[in-house]
């Protein structure tokens, strides 16, 4: 179902899928330096909170194949972990190296920090697959209730092009596609970025039918009752269970609880962050005006272009997530089940 590999690495260099091509062109880069690295998860050539973590991890490893003392240990990780601020992969992915790297003489980090990069891109596969199955068993009873596709709703792009494989919020669909179950997906389009485009792309080569909807569409198809779960990524949970998530989830968030539709988070245990007591903790990154005043895409002649929506004086915000708050979130799906917002450490006790 997967067609292409998101982020492949070979020991001294990465090779990553450009984000920024898709959907109109299929490219890779080459990442075989920290800058590469640093510059790719920050252009968002690589995104989404999984993919940022590894391709992070291959960052550390590439950096040491130079230099692997105490010191370049420590810029490659500060390096790395500057690029974005909301994704916690990022941080779990670095603070896993580091612990595994510091105690190691010089001679070994390079080589032990290659053999950690490869494990968190198969485990994060491994992971998603088994989200995939938790999340199927609430596409299933809805599918035993009622005739016809389950209908989901998504946010932003949480699939296989997030991650190492396989997705997490798209993993049910996913799975519901390998067991016979027909699902039908409605696919914001996730300005300013438009990550919606890259899960209407990545739907239609694993042949799941789909609905891009423009984001003010989601209340009106929620109220309507066409919707029957929405089912989002997240870039950070909170102990509490509030949920950090790209712009524009909470809005949806809020549109289903009124309209009595669950309303499930899709997140790894790498995406959980039990040191940060609530959201109101999460940092938010701001991305500024320009993703919102212009907008690259290809013309009628197939020439990528980029047009002015707006003049470049005109003042813009651009929180680039936001926050949604426990009470709205119907229940947290992550590789190890699913839980109660408020009731993560039943399902990690380690982190009771
Ligand atoms: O800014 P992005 O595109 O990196 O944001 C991505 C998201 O918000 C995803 O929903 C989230 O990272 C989960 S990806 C499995």
């Amino acid at each position: 179902m997967q067609t292409l590999t998101t982020l492949s690495f070979r020991d001294d260099h990465a090779v990553i899928l450009d984000q920024t091509a898709l959907p109109y062109r299929r490219a890779t880069c080459t990442l075989d330096s920290l800058d590469a690295v640093a510059h790719a998860i920050r252009s968002m050539q690589v995104r989404g909170a999984p993919l940022i973590g590894a391709t992070a991890a291959c960052g550390v490893a590439i950096a040491l194949r130079n230099q692997a003392d105490d010191e370049a240990l420590a810029q490659a990780l500060d390096r790395l972990a500057a690029t974005r601020p909301t994704a916690v992969n990022l941080r779990w992915a670095l603070e896993r190296l580091a612990r595994l790297l510091r105690p190691l003489p010089e001679r070994d980090r390079a080589a032990a920090a290659a053999r950690e990069a490869h494990r968190i891109i198969a485990e994060d596969a491994d992971t998603n697959r088994r989200i995939g199955e938790h999340g199927l068993a609430l596409i299933r009873t809805i599918a035993a209730a009622r005739p016809g596709p389950v209908r989901v709703m998504t946010h932003c792009n949480a699939g296989w092009l997030a991650t190492c494989g396989y997705g997490t919020a798209l993993a049910p669909v996913y799975a519901a596609r390998e067991a016979g179950i027909p699902t039908e997906v409605w696919v914001s389009e996730t300005r300013p970025r438009n990550q919606g485009l890259l899960t209407a792309w990545e739907l239609g080569e694993s042949g799941v039918p789909f609905n891009l909807i423009a984001d003010n569409a989601a209340g009106f198809l929620l109220a309507r009752g066409d919707v029957d779960l929405v089912i989002t990524g997240a870039d950070r949970v909170a102990a509490n269970g509030d949920s950090a998530n790209k712009i524009g989830t909470y809005l949806k968030a809020l549109a289903a609880n009124d309209n009595a539709v669950p309303f499930y988070i899709a997140s790894p245990a790498s995406t959980i962050d039990f040191g940060c007591p609530h959201g109101g903790l999460i940092p938010i990154e701001d991305r500024g005006g320009e993703e919102i005043r212009q907008l690259s895409a290809p013309d009628a002649a197939d020439c990528l272009r980029t047009v002015h929506l707006a003049n470049p004086e005109v003042a813009c915000r651009n929180p680039a997530f936001d926050v949604t708050p426990a009470r709205l979130i119907t229940g947290i799906i992550t590789e190890c089940g699913i839980s109660a917002p408020g009731a993560l450490t039943d399902l990690f006790p380690e982190h009771a």
